[in-house]
């Protein structure tokens, strides 16, 4: 008798169960945004279908796609979508459908080659949880009403302290989902926190969580490794790169040599646009809460990896770690500790007035940036600031903005109380 009393307790649980209504727990979230296609991601607590219904007009979605296997993980594509244009979208499973928002709309990126003017929003070591992490976001909230970004670049530790889906629930989702996830174009790079010490891909959940575009869906040479890859938006070429994996060759990228850096060549050298931004997480040069001089990995950066920035001249690489933020000169050619550093030896650049570049035909210097204090902040090492370093700020937090045309490239670091703290210009 009691077990028959247990039975049907059991099968009413799984009928109520079954009958609600799958809730939303994650996203929606943007994925691979080309001129014409884009990935919606969303995860709901109980296994339902997918579909998403969108359209030009808010009111009027009529389009849609429905996938009917029931998961928990949604993620649907959608085509033929025109470049540069804005798709209202409402996520469900077919029969209970979200609400239409003005928030939430898929924008195609520019189509490829576009030389329409693009904004990329940068942010570094964000994901803790602090109450900077909160004002970073606030003040580039507030900075972008008016023009929002095409494209939102990570340069690596997303969520602290080891890049686990809780950590990146309610560090990172929980905290952007309003403002930027349901309609930004996102393209990360990962960092140590992300990795928690182990550097096989198999394992992190960002990988898991993120779908790159590796097959060249946005211009840039396919990698075909998730790790790596690069876009084109309007007139820049964005290269993410992984400083935390290494190979099963055992090759890491800052050695110089490997299936990454073989890529990241073959890339820069097949570019034709005008501006190219790298960016990953370990920077080259840093006496903020890393220090360059002495830490392996971002010594072998420097001697290795960057004669690749200066021989396919790249403008800007841009890194995290180091919860500062910190602006070379435009440079080339220095290896050695910050000690060696020459302003007649190694400085390369033709400035027009103070911090507006102008490059000649023999180009100009990498510009190196590290802009690591999107939610962590602060420390500084020996000899702090760099005696490259034209600005450098540990005591605020802060992101970048760069507003990107054919001949201008304007850079700006909006700091947590929404005042520009550093601004440069570069002309080609
Ligand atoms: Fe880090």
């Amino acid at each position: 008798m009691r077990n028959l009393f247990k039975t049907l307790v059991l099968v009413f649980l799984c009928h109520v169960l079954l009958a609600q209504n799958p809730q939303i727990i994650r996203g929606p979230y943007l994925q691979s945004i080309s001129p014409t296609s884009g990935i919606i991601c969303w995860r709901t607590d109980v296994p339902s279908s997918s579909q998403v219904s969108y359209g030009e007009n808010l009111s009027a979605q009529k389009q849609k796609v429905n996938l009917p296997d029931l998961v928990t993980e949604h993620r649907v594509t959608i085509h033929h979508l025109s470049p540069n244009k804005k798709y209202y979208y409402s996520i469900g499973d077919g029969k209970t459908m979200s609400k239409p928002s003005e928030a939430r709309y898929l924008k195609t990126v520019p189509a490829l080659g576009s030389k329409q003017q693009v904004r990329i929003w940068a942010l570094g070591d964000f994901g803790s949880g602090s109450a900077n992490q909160k004002a970073v976001l606030q003040s580039i909230v507030a900075f972008t009403l008016k023009k929002r970004p095409d494209a939102w670049i990570w340069l690596g530790d997303n969520a602290y302290s080891n890049g686990k889906e809780e950590e990146y629930q309610a560090r990172v989702f929980d905290v952007y989902q309003q403002d930027f996830f349901q309609n930004t174009a996102l393209y990360p790079a990962p960092g140590n926190h992300d990795y928690a010490g182990k550097h096989d891909p198999a394992l992190p959940p960002y990988f898991k969580i993120f779908s790159m575009p590796v097959n060249g869906e946005v211009g840039g040479l396919p990698s075909g490794a998730a790790s790596y890859y690069s876009v084109n938006v309007g007139q820049v070429h964005l290269v993410s790169i992984d400083t935390e994996l290494t190979e099963p060759s055992g090759n890491q990228l800052m050695d110089g040599k490997g299936l990454q850096f073989e890529w990241l060549e073959r890339d820069l050298k097949a570019n034709k646009l005008p501006w190219v931004i790298v960016y990953f997480h370990k920077p080259p040069y840093s006496k903020g809460s890393h220090d360059s001089d002495n830490e392996s990995d971002m010594k072998r950066m420097r001697e290795n990896v960057n004669p690749l920035f200066e021989k396919y001249r790249v403008d800007v690489v841009l890194a995290g770690h180091s919860h500062v933020y910190e602006r070379t000169h435009p440079m080339r050619g220095h290896y050695g500790v910050n000690a060696t550093f020459d302003p007649q030896k190694h400085v390369v650049a033709k400035e027009k007035s103070s911090n507006h570049y102008v490059v000649g035909k023999d180009g100009q210097g990498v510009i190196y940036l590290v802009n690591g204090s999107g939610g962590q902040l602060g420390g500084q090492k020996a000899e702090w600031p760099m005696k490259s370093s034209v600005y450098s700020n540990n005591k605020e937090g802060g992101s970048m903005i760069f507003d990107i045309s054919q001949h201008r490239f304007e850079a700006q670091w909006v700091s947590s109380l929404g005042d520009v703290k550093d601004h440069f210009i570069i002309e080609k």
